[in-house]
């Protein structure tokens, strides 16, 4: 249904100095795997299996990761350590990984624009994998969103409840529910004060958009920070067309801030990685 996952992988990670000096936020390591690969393998059970990294400078790391490593594997070859590569492999022997990179970090919707190239005119997923999102239960939260997409073919924007003092950290949504969880979006605001938000409904990094996205960002202006806003797009798109807003069904990890990634580590540590040591 839906084949292209764009990954914006280009933002310095400032929260995780020193650890991000010379290391992309995204490798840091959630108990053994790296975050990005966790957004990985959750577009790739969405059927997602064309993934496009919008990178920068200094982040070769990740397009490594997604590789072969001839040397390391050739030295494990045979002994007990060999599993500890399964889940790598099998990621990248299921994928297609394509990069462009981004020279200026003009904002999350400029950072999406400048993947046009490697998506082109088809709906596409975009994960944030400072987000870390798991259900336990069932499907990831992408697949979820397939699902909707197959029904609405719209663009579609997964969102949770939070705190209004945490609010200003966030795109968030006022829309009209049109069944338990789901809305279709009537305005949307990026990184509102407490005072003005239009509800607690915050976008969170899980994205399904449908590709007239893109010229709708060539003509969207600079917005909250001076940056180019994907949430200011989708507004547009809201206005003209159609977007909905999905409450997921899972948890969601913050790890683009230190409390969130521990949270994540403790929890990926006991209900992840005991189990499948065990
Ligand atoms: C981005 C988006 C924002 C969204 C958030 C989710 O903001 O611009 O709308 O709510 O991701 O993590 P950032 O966290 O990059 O400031």
């Amino acid at each position: 249904m839906i084949k292209k996952c764009l990954f914006p992988v280009a933002g310095y990670g400032t929260r995780f100095l020193p650890a991000t000096k010379s290391m992309p936020k995204e490798m840091l390591p959630v108990v053994n795997k790296p975050l990005v690969q966790y957004g990985v393998e959750e577009a790739m059970q969405a059927g997602m299996t064309n993934c496009a990294f919008v990178t920068g400078r200094g982040k070769r790391a990740i397009a490594d990761h997604f590789d072969i490593s001839y040397e390391l594997e050739h030295q494990i070859a045979g002994s007990k350590k060999e599993n500890l590569l399964s889940s790598i492999r099998d990621v990248i022997d299921q994928g297609v990984f394509t990069m462009v990179r981004q020279r200026e970090m003009l904002g999350l919707g400029h950072a999406i624009l400048t993947g046009e190239p490697l998506i082109g005119p088809e709906a596409f997923g975009v994960v944030l994998s400072d987000d870390l999102c798991i259900n336990a239960d069932g499907p990831g939260v992408l697949a979820q969103m397939v699902e909707l997409y197959k029904q609405f073919r719209c663009s579609i924007v997964a969102v949770q409840e939070v705190p209004m003092e945490a609010i200003s950290a966030y795109g968030v949504i006022a829309g009209e529910c049109m069944r338990d969880g789901l809305y279709r979006v009537d305005s949307m605001v990026e990184k509102p004060s407490p005072e003005t938000a239009p509800s607690n409904l915050a976008i969170i990094g899980r994205y399904i958009l449908t590709p007239d996205i893109f010229d709708i960002i060539r003509n969207t202006e600079p917005g909250a920070n001076g940056e180019v806003q994907i949430t200011d797009a989708l507004q547009t798109q809201a206005q003209t067309g159609c977007v909905m807003a999905y409450k997921f069904q899972g948890r969601r990890f913050d790890c683009g801030s230190v409390p969130g990634f521990v949270e994540a580590t403790n929890h990926v540590y006991e209900n992840i990685y005991r189990t499948d040591m065990a």
